[in-house]
């Protein structure tokens, strides 16, 4: 089961079951802490952009008007009123394994957009996007069903995809170890969650999987160890005592190569 619950075939497939009912599901059961999430992984995309444009103590370039952004295990798109709050002239290029989760996103939410929205039915570990061509690279939620070698690749693939002084903002739902209310946290995730699915879902034990898949990812830890050894500047933050952690930074200018 812990190998394969890893396998891009079995993560795909388990989308596809889930997607007709993702989105309220979520939701719900986080009772809606996922819409706050999101939005502080926007609002740091966003202060992202702007620590990107200071170099050497001054602030240098205008911030891209249409700038091109990548997001990364997209699944229905529930981001992306937050990312046009933010940046109301934002190209996406939504990346995404799940053919099912795809449909969603575009019959439901996303056709009045559908000129600024790009939909890849793609592994994000090895996507041909070209290399530097994304303004700004952003995940919600999307880091879990990794393993921490393909941590490492995706960190990678961010760091190529990403252009110098481009940015990006992961957040991704944790294990809040050392929180004093842990215990009923996980009982939440581990027993109540699949009772409720079994219950209220045919019997499904398909979103109930996320116990499973917090618990061995930990936090985003790993992912900010392997965004800085790619070559990135990262900060890490934890939300509600570490139920919720992110990382957010930016891809550093190359100093100009001394006058000959
Ligand atoms: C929990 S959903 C998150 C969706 C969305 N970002 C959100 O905020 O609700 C995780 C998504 O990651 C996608 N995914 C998982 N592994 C992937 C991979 N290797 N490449 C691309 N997408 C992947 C799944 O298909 C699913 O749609």
């Amino acid at each position: 089961m812990t190998d394969e619950i890893y396998d891009p075939a079995y993560v795909a497939a388990l989308f596809d079951r889930c997607s007709l009912r993702y989105r309220r599901w979520s939701a719900v059961s986080s009772f809606g802490f996922v819409w706050l999430w999101r939005r502080h992984c926007v609002d740091r995309l966003r202060g992202q952009s702007q620590v990107a444009r200071i170099q050497n103590g001054q602030v240098t370039k205008r911030a891209p008007k249409c700038p091109q952004i990548v997001d990364l295990m997209a699944g229905t798109g529930e981001i992306w009123p937050h990312v046009f709050d933010a940046f109301p002239r934002a190209q996406i290029t939504a990346i995404d394994i799940s053919p099912n989760m795809h449909a969603h996103a575009v019959t439901r939410l996303h056709q009045t957009r559908s000129r600024q929205i790009t939909h890849l039915n793609a592994n994000a570990l090895d996507t041909d996007l070209p290399t530097s061509s994304a303004d700004m690279v952003v995940a919600t939620f999307g880091l879990k069903t990794f393993n921490a070698d393909q941590q490492t690749v995706l960190a990678h693939q961010i760091a190529r995809i990403l252009r110098e002084g481009g940015c990006f903002s992961l957040i991704e739902a944790s294990d809040p170890k050392g929180w004093l209310l842990r215990p009923l946290y996980r009982a939440y995730l581990d027993r109540a969650l699949p009772l409720l699915e079994r219950v209220f879902l045919h019997g499904a034990q398909d979103f109930s999987m996320i116990g499973a898949y917090t618990q061995n990812f930990g936090d985003c830890a790993h992912m900010a160890d392997a965004l800085r050894a790619a070559g990135l500047n990262v900060t890490y933050q934890r939300h509600f005592f570490g139920c919720a952690t992110s990382v957010a930074g930016t891809k550093p200018i190359a100093p100009d190569a001394p006058a000959p």
